[in-house]
């Protein structure tokens, strides 16, 4: 394929879109962006962006403005004009997930603007997370809303996304993928087009439904395996052995990989996971009980570390200060919208508690948050420490005796960032 004749045009300019989009672009193609949200697209063709992403120590700001001002990129509000030029559309629009139940409005009116403007030849191929069947069972029939058939006009994928936030651009590249087609011409169609942005093999499945559930599954697997971990520490604490020692050993053996425990499962799409699932199981009549324990067992987390909070406070509550050390969603992550951290810190706050949060790569402010270690610290009775941040690594521990409550203080270290480092006489170190 020559890419410089290539034209993509990508649906939804978010954490997948955007990247996506200029992973195309950066290879030559000529793309363009497509999101309903006008402010967005402003933003984006003016050359701002707040992800934080780079390829090969490039920022994603300054490869947008470049893409940009070589004409190979260009957001719109308008559908109809990107389709007019573009043969391959993906489809990054996903179902955000509200109080357990997938919401399928977005992804359905944007595959009517899609199918508005489908013509013979298109190829379009799907990269959200769906709800296995969603493919065949809603987009198809909307795309032939357009009078054209899947097969004979147009070609239909599904191909799942795996990327994780802040390393999008060198995954697009390297993480294996899987594609499935309406049938095998728009798999093989769809791979070809991948391919030009994925060096890793990208493997051809036999039906959207399989690479749809894999896609869910694989989330939910990790969503189980930290409950189990999660479970496992409450075990390990009781027989008071290292449970990160336990896992480290457990590891060791080839055919196991247990993930680590935490306060919580955070992020769109592990916790969401689950409920892909749920609405497909109803319909069959299936029973997931493991999953759905697994995912009560992280949702529970953060209660478990505010007990452990309260278990160890020596004033009462409305008259204790605590301080919540790493905010994000997970480590090294600048994200803190889905994090349990929230949780914990809302839980906190109803029990009278005061709390400092802070975390150096988060950079929104909330009511809670200060801006350095030392006024988190300072003063509080507890400190929490829930996500490992560059520049919060902890070898002294006397700093903390130094700067808190003298009223024997505490730290309760949910993701053993302390582990190793010897504890001072008059602080409390305590695990999960
Ligand atoms: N963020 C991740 O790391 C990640 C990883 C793997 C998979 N996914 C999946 O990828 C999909 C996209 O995730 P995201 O994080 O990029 O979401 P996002 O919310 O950041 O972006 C979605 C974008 O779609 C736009 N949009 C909504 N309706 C539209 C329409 N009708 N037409 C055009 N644009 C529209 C929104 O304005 C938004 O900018 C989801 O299904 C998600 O589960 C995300």
């Amino acid at each position: 394929m020559n890419q410089d004749n290539i034209r993509v045009a990508v649906f939804g300019l978010g954490f997948v879109g955007l990247p996506l989009a200029l992973s195309f672009a950066l290879r030559g193609c000529k793309v363009y962006g497509v999101d309903v949200n006008e402010e967005l697209v402003e933003e984006i063709n003016s050359g701002v962006t707040y992800h934080h992403e780079s390829y090969r120590g490039e920022g994603i700001r300054e490869i947008l403005r470049r893409e940009l001002d070589a004409g190979r990129f260009r957001a719109t509000t308008r559908p109809q004009e990107a389709m007019a030029s573009c043969d391959n559309i993906i489809i990054t629009v996903g179902l955000p997930v509200s109080d357990g139940v997938p919401y399928t409005g977005h992804l359905e009116e944007c595959v009517r603007s899609v199918a508005a403007s489908l013509k013979k030849g298109d190829l379009v191929v799907v990269r959200g997370t769906l709800v296995p069947g969603m493919t065949r069972g809603l987009v198809l029939p909307l795309l032939e809303t357009s009078g054209l058939k899947a097969g004979e006009d147009f070609n239909l994928a599904y191909s799942s996304e795996r990327i994780a936030e802040g390393k999008a651009f060198e995954e697009f590249e390297n993480m294996p993928g899987l594609v499935s087609g309406y049938d095998r011409g728009a798999a093989l169609r769809s791979r070809e087009l991948l391919s030009v942005v994925t060096k890793a093999e990208l493997t051809v499945a036999s039906s959207f439904e399989v690479v749809e559930t894999a896609k869910v599954v694989e989330n939910v697997s990790r969503d189980v395996n930290i409950a189990f971990v999660n479970e496992l520490a409450r075990f390990t604490k009781a027989m008071d052995i290292d449970i990160f020692e336990v896992i480290a050993l457990a590891n060791t053996h080839k055919r196991v990989n247990l993930l680590t425990p935490g306060p919580g499962v955070g992020g769109y799409c592990i916790p969401n996971a689950l409920h892909y699932l749920t609405p497909r199981a109803g319909e069959l009549g299936v029973e997931l009980a493991l999953m759905g324990t697994a995912r009560q067992v992280n949702e529970n987390m953060p209660a478990h570390v505010v007990s452990l909070v309260m278990k160890n406070l020596k004033v009462p509550p409305a008259a204790a200060r605590v301080a919540v050390l790493g905010i994000a969603m997970k480590d090294y992550s600048s994200d803190a919208r889905c994090s349990p951290a929230h949780r914990i810190i809302n839980l906190l706050e109803r029990a009278g508690v005061e709390v400092r949060a802070y975390d150096p790569a988060v950079p929104s402010m909330y009511h809670f948050t200060v801006d350095s270690l030392e006024d988190a610290l300072g003063g509080a009775h507890g400190a929490v420490l829930l996500a490992r941040q560059d520049g919060m690594e902890f070898t002294d521990l006397e700093f903390f005796v130094r700067l808190m409550n003298s009223v024997e203080p505490f730290v309760i270290d949910a993701k053993n960032m302390l582990g190793g480092v010897e504890s001072p006489p008059g602080l409390t170190v305590e695990g999960l």
